[in-house]
Formats: structure tokens, C-alpha cells, sequence
């Protein structure tokens, strides 16, 4: 068994983006990264900060935008469509969750499509369908990081995703096909998920329960990435697998925490880079 280093990868990805905006910048250009919060959810606060972190280390402009907890949706709307006409700020992120009064479906489709780097907006999420994209969601392009960092070939193999969201396991999905793997989505309704998921070369673990996947329901030898964030019944942060009852069972397998959670704010700022570039009509290869 082989434990998947989510921080290396996404250092390296982070290398990588630092290296392109240094040339970048020698044009004049500078990525240039709008976060909005509204209210004082902890968890979001440190998401937050850890975007603009990491936006200083690659050497992106950021702006936060802390919006208190009773901001009107038309405020929240006003803001996104102000941020919409900067030429300054390339790529707009709105933290979810929002404050129950606000309407996350309406700023999302309110971002310019070209500046919404999460890729939450329908029209990035049909480019995906269609493999015509700019931006990828930051999850699952970090999982398919990930992937490609074991060397493991896609191309044939059966995937199974456990999970049906639109931020992680259907987009996840659409990825695997990409590559040309043989993709299942399964989920809570799923009847007999662990003779599904016990097929499966590639497994990917997208449904929000602490330690669901047990050893049982892996295939010996299986690839298994892990974007679970749960807490135990000690009040530890786990994942969606049972990591120690599956260890030895697959080839490769993502730990929790310092897997898939690093590598999402990595595809953040390469994203926030992609958008620089295609605002500015350079090449994006
Ligand atoms: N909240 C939890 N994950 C995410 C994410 O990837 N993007 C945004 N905007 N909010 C989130």
C-alpha cells in the first residue's frame, strides 16, 4: 500500500503556478483573485484565509470581501456585478454555505462565466459535460491530480464514485469518462453498494460519512481517494473510508486529513491563473 501525498502534489502544483505567474507578471499581468464571505461561519473563515495565503504565495493580487451576516441578497448581487466589471480581478469566488436569507443558485449565476473559478456556473458545468472547459471544479480536478500522481492509467479501468453532488461526485464522474475509464456513480439509494464498489479498479469516496467504506467493499490492489471531512465518534477529523481496515487492501489510498484537502485550494489558484490568461487572450495549453 502506497499513501498518496495530498501536500506534495499540491505544492507542486502551486510550484508550478508560482513559475507561470512569475513570467506572467513580466508582461504585466497579475492574477488577481475576489473572495466574498458574508457572515461569521468559522469553518469558512479558515477556507477563507487559506485562499488568501495561498493567492500571496503564488503571487496573486486577492481581495476579501467579509460581508456581515444580514447583507441583502441585492447587496450580495450589487458586489458580484462590481467584481464583474474589474479588469483587475480575474476570478470571483463566493464561499458557500451563504446565510440561509440568501440564495447561493442566484450569485452563482450572477459570476461571469469567465471569472467563476470554482466552475459552479451552469455554463461551465455544461463545458465540462461537454470536455470544452476553461475551469474545472477545484475537487475533482485535484482527485484527478491525485490519480495521475500513482501513474496508475485511467484509460479502460472501472471507477466507481460514491457520492452524486454537483460540486464533487457528478463532475468527479464526468472527469473518470473523460479519461476513459468505465464510470459508476453510486450513492445513498444505491442497492448492493459494497458488490458495486468491490469492482471497482479506481474508488472514489464522495459521500459525507465518517469511515463508510470499509475493507469489504474494496477491491485488493484499488486506487482509493478519499474526499471525505468528517468527524469521528472521538471528535477526530476522518474520512469517508475506513483507513486503517482498508490500508492494506488497495494500492493507493489518500489519507484525511493531508489528501484531497490540500489539493483543492492548489486547482484554486491554477484556475485563478487559467482566468488571467484567457481574459488577457493568452494561450491556454
Ligand atoms: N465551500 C466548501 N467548499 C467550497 C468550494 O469549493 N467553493 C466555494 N465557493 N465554497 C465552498
Amino acid at each position: 500500500m502506497n499513501i498518496i501525498d495530498g501536500k506534495a502534489v499540491s505544492k507542486a502544483v502551486r510550484e508550478r503556478v508560482a513559475a507561470e505567474t512569475a513570467e506572467l507578471k513580466k508582461t504585466g499581468i497579475m492574477p488577481g483573485l475576489a473572495v466574498i464571505i458574508v457572515g461569521e461561519d468559522p469553518a469558512s473563515q479558515v477556507y477563507v484565509r487559506n485562499k488568501e495565503k495561498a493567492c500571496e504565495e503564488v503571487g496573486f493580487y486577492s481581495e476579501k470581501f467579509a460581508l456581515p451576516e444580514n447583507t441583502t441578497q441585492q447587496e450580495l448581487n450589487a458586489l458580484v456585478q462590481q467584481l464583474n466589471a474589474r479588469k483587475d480581478i480575474n476570478g470571483i469566488l463566493c464561499q458557500l454555505p451563504l446565510p440561509k436569507h440568501l440564495d447561493d443558485k442566484e450569485v452563482i449565476n450572477l459570476i461571469n462565466p469567465i471569472k467563476d473559478v470554482d466552475a459552479f456556473h451552469p455554463v461551465n458545468v455544461g463545458a465540462i459535460m461537454i470536455g470544452d472547459y476553461n475551469f474545472l471544479p477545484c475537487t475533482p480536478a485535484g482527485v484527478m491530480e491525485l490519480i495521475h500522481s500513482t501513474g496508475v492509467d485511467v484509460c479502460g479501468k472501472k471507477a466507481v464514485v460514491i457520492g452524486r453532488s454537483n460540486i464533487v461526485g457528478k463532475p468527479m464522474a464526468m472527469l473518470l469518462l473523460h479519461e476513459n475509464a468505465t464510470v459508476e456513480i453510486t450513492h445513498s439509494r444505491t442497492q448492493n453498494l459494497s458488490e458495486i464498489t468491490a469492482g471497482a479498479d479506481i474508488l472514489v469516496a464522495a459521500i459525507g460519512r465518517a469511515k463508510f467504506v470499509t475493507a469489504d467493499m474494496v477491491k485488493e490492489g484499488a486506487v482509493v481517494i478519499d474526499v471525505g471531512m468528517n468527524r469521528d465518534e472521538n471528535g477526530k477529523l476522518c474520512g469517508d473510508v475506513d483507513f486503517e481496515g482498508v490500508k492494506d487492501k488497495c494500492s493507493y489510498i489518500t489519507p484525511v486529513p493531508g489528501g484531497v484537502g490540500p489539493m483543492t485550494i492548489a486547482m484554486l489558484m491554477q484556475n485563478t491563473l487559467t482566468a488571467a490568461k484567457v481574459q488577457n487572450d493568452i494561450g491556454n495549453e
